[in-house]
């Protein structure tokens, strides 16, 4: 249709002129330092869904070069999206590492965002941003990120996990050293008495062939 190839050419012009941005094709790159960096969702404050159009945004975090051993941290400070059932229509995805498929750290939509600092496992996180076509008058979102020393890991669950190796180390003793204990009685009371047999036997002279046993005085 005439009209709808003018309807995009008018988009397009107002939107270049507003510079309003909306998401680039490709994957964005940022990079984290020690100190705070932010990263919004398009058109933040102001409403992501001015266009009508289905945003599909991504970003991936990564260290910069030069530190070793750290993590990315990502706080959200304000979200506004909006709702529906499971989040299908807009939503936030945070992961984990640098692809798609990595680990969920959180997810949101509506009212709500999650609460306190996020950390990766690893230097890189991957961010992603969708909405439906549908209008709409959500700033969307805000995030704060930067990069920290991975933390020294495990010496608390390490000396936990030492004490649980003696505990084990000792019930299992415990519980072994029982019947074994048992065991040893019982052959022993066994053994005794055969002896006592085997002693009275030899006491009797005959190896206990009684009715051949031959009277001597
Ligand atoms: C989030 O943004 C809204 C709208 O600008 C504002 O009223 C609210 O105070 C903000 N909340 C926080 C926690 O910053």
């Amino acid at each position: 249709m005439f009209w709808t190839y003018w309807a995009c050419l008018i988009l397009a012009f107002v939107r270049f002129c507003l510079c309003i941005p909306g998401c680039p094709p490709e994957t964005t790159s940022l990079t984290a330092y020690q100190t705070t960096k932010y990263l919004t969702s398009p058109n933040y404050p102001g409403n992501y869904g001015v266009f009508e159009e289905r945003l599909s945004c991504s970003w991936v975090i990564e260290a910069a070069s030069g530190y070793d051993d750290v993590i990315i941290q990502m706080e959200v400070l304000n979200s506004s999206l909006e709702y529906s059932l499971a989040c299908v229509r807009d939503s936030v995805e945070i992961r984990d590492g640098d692809k798609e498929f990595h680990r969920s750290l959180a997810s949101w939509c509506g009212a709500t965002w999650p609460e306190g600092p996020l950390s990766t496992s690893r230097d890189k996180a991957y961010i992603g941003f969708s909405t439906d076509f549908k209008k709409n008058n959500y700033m969307g979102f805000i995030l704060a990120y930067w990069l920290e020393k991975k933390p020294i890991q495990l010496t608390h669950d390490r000396t936990w996990g030492s004490v649980n190796y003696v505990l084990l180390g000792v019930g299992l003793t415990l519980l072994l050293a029982v019947p074994v204990c048992f065991l040893g009685l019982y052959i022993g009371h066994d053994v005794n008495q055969r002896r006592s047999v085997v002693i009275s036997e030899r006491k009797s002279g005959c190896n206990g062939h009684v009715t051949t046993r031959r009277k001597t005085s």
